[in-house]
């Protein structure tokens, strides 16, 4: 019998959500289009995360290129060190990573060089998964796309593997954009590449793929979080560092993890709460979602703290499709010295504070004749001089090269009380990265069901009779939000019919008009790619002006009369007005 993957996937091909890409030409592994209703479903999970990070929580988005100088990935430690342990099978040439081969004989061994895994293959007498042949030596293999800029392949650059990046490397413009004023933050929804070795997981792991970030930058010196109180009380599921030890996730409030230093901060805490406000709204079932925290050998070494949020799906198991992080000071710090631009903003204190200054005062009555031309730059040479390095009876500084010895009573010192209003600091980032198209799969596969009905279906197959399949999408997120069906294929019924689609469309929501088959089989269609709402017109429509509404989860029907009818359907996608309330009114 076909898994669960199996069945969303024929679903999602048949109906037009997902298609492998290149398919015409026999498709390659990693890549898959989003169909009519594919693209319309990512594209309201999108605009739900905009809805969150964006509008609510004004992270501004921005758009930088998908493809990166050289210099951004140098410094951000991609083309060092983003690879993943290839192996090749010496028989049949496929790829394996080297990791995944040996995980069941070896704990972590993703912190293994490939060397050592070279040698865990080799002792452990490991052979190809496909065809039992030998495996080659382990070696790390880039996952970075490479390109060249321009003509003559003068200039690397590269298909960006992160979105994040762009936000990195557009600080200095955002700094002034915010007005100096943290915390801030930018978001960006778009295109990352990845070259994954021989991905076989379908849509999970995908070489072109859509993330949605944030960047905060905050202030480091304070973590917490204006709006903490708000989330302190909602409960998850935690499989912290310790959880994974004894094998156990723990339901937790916020406000008790930070308080255990589970949760490294409130700022982290906050991103896991907006992380689950916003993967339940596009829904995701919240008992099928955890936050796993990285174990101390897992994490990033510049990472303060950092959970994965992950979904539960039936052939895969636990799949990341969020990673939340705090990622200190060392992508700005790294993009830093990688530009030679300072990279840093300016805090003011509440109060000016006074602070003691040592100050050397060159004699520039004494200097001037004995340097002349040179006297403004030994005057600027004797002044970066710290107390420590003035001891002697003779100063020695240099000047364009040159060392010159100074004799210490052209210099005076002193110490001077001075008042600062401010001072620059580096911020530090926390960084919410989601995976869309997992999140898209994920939420396709805990809507699916298969259930029986006692609905008819005049014309229905007889292996198809009292079932259906029906995608219990959200409405707010579902592609199609409503179905306007009239019961006959007749013009008396067409004509309220598209007067109503008309209506629909002018308040914004995507209605189909679909007059063929049974209405039975017109139900079934519109179930089985989450149309939340059908609205039906028969004759008593045209007796009376009402129209029938009947939602797709409990399939009940109300009466309703046609005048606002396009206000009962928003209110219900978008206001969570109760259905039975809809009919109120006739
Ligand atoms: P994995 O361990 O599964 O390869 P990762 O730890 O490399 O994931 P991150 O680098 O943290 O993932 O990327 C952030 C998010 O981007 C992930 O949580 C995931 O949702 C998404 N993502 C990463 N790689 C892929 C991929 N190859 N295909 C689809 N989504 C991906
Ligand atoms: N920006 C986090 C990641 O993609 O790895």
């Amino acid at each position: 019998m076909a898994d669960k993957y199996e069945q969303v996937l024929e679903l999602a091909k048949r109906r037009g959500f997902l298609w492998n890409s290149f398919e015409l030409y026999g498709g390659t592994a990693g890549f898959f289009d989003y169909g009519p209703l594919g693209a319309m479903l990512k594209r309201r999970v999108e605009n739900i995360w905009r809805d969150i990070f964006v509008i609510n929580e004004g992270y501004y988005e921005i758009e930088a290129p998908t493809i990166g100088i050289e210099d951004i990935f140098i410094a951000s430690g991609h083309v060092g060190g983003f690879s993943d342990p290839l192996t090749e099978c010496q028989k049949c040439h496929e790829d394996f990573r080297a990791d995944h081969l040996v995980k069941d004989i070896i704990e972590n061994p993703d912190t293994l060089s490939a060397e050592e895994l070279t040698d865990v293959i080799g002792k452990n007498n490991v052979r190809c998964p496909e065809c039992g042949g030998k495996l080659g030596n382990v070696y790390e293999f880039n996952l970075m796309f490479k390109t060249a800029i321009g003509p003559g392949g003068k200039r690397t650059g590269y298909l960006r593997p992160e979105t994040a990046q762009g936000m990195f490397v557009d600080f200095p413009r955002l700094v002034k954009f915010y007005r100096d004023h943290l915390p801030f933050g930018a978001t960006q929804i778009g295109k990352a590449y990845r070259n994954e070795i021989s991905p076989r997981q379908g849509v999970i792991r995908l070489r072109e793929f859509t993330q949605a970030e944030a960047e905060i930058f905050i202030d480091p010196r304070d973590k917490t979080h204006p709006k903490f109180k708000e989330v302190a009380d909602i409960s998850m599921n935690l499989y912290s560092q310790d959880g994974q030890v004894s094998g156990k996730t723990t339901k937790m409030s916020l406000g008790d993890a930070v308080k255990n230093g589970i949760i490294a901060h409130e700022f982290l805490a906050y991103c896991l709460a907006m992380t689950h406000q916003f993967l339940v709204r596009v829904g995701v079932s919240p008992e099928k979602l955890r936050f796993r925290q990285h174990m101390k050998d897992e994490m990033a070494h510049y990472a303060a703290d950092c959970w994965d949020a992950e979904i539960l799906s039936d052939r895969f198991g636990w799949v990341e499709v969020v990673g939340i992080a705090d990622r200190t000071d060392f992508d700005l710090k790294a993009h830093a010295k990688q530009s030679e631009k300072e990279l840093s903003v300016y805090v003011s204190y509440d109060t000016p504070r006074k602070v003691q200054k040592f100050v050397v005062k060159p004699d520039m009555g004494v200097l001037g004749p004995m340097f002349k031309g040179k006297a403004g730059k030994v005057a600027n040479a004797l002044k970066a001089l710290k107390p420590d390095e003035l001891s002697g009876d003779v100063i020695e500084v240099t000047v364009d090269g040159e060392k010159i010895n100074i004799d210490k009573k052209s210099v005076k010192f002193e110490t001077v009380t001075e008042e600062i209003h401010g001072e620059n600091i580096i911020p530090h980032v926390i960084e919410p990265s989601f995976g869309i198209d997992r999140i898209t799969y994920s939420l396709l596969e805990h809507s699916y069901f298969e259930e029986e009905t006692k609905e008819k279906v005049d014309d229905e197959e007889e292996e198809n009779e009292g079932k259906r399949i029906v995608l219990r999408l959200p409405p707010e997120v579902a592609p199609v939000q409503a179905a306007v069906l009239p019961l006959l294929s007749r013009d008396e019924l067409r004509k309220p019919g598209n007067e109503i689609v008309s209506k629909l469309r002018k308040a914004g929501i995507l209605v189909a008009f679909d007059d063929s088959g049974t209405i039975g089989r017109r139900y079934r269609r519109n179930d089985e790619i989450g149309t939340p709402y059908s609205i039906t017109v028969d004759y008593q429509t045209l007796e009376d002006g009402t129209v029938t509404i009947r939602e797709r989860d409990t399939m009940k029907q109300v009466r309703t009369p046609i005048v606002d009818i396009e206000k009962k359907v928003y209110d219900l996608i978008y206001r969570g007005k109760s259905f039975d309330d809809a009919g109120k009114g006739i």
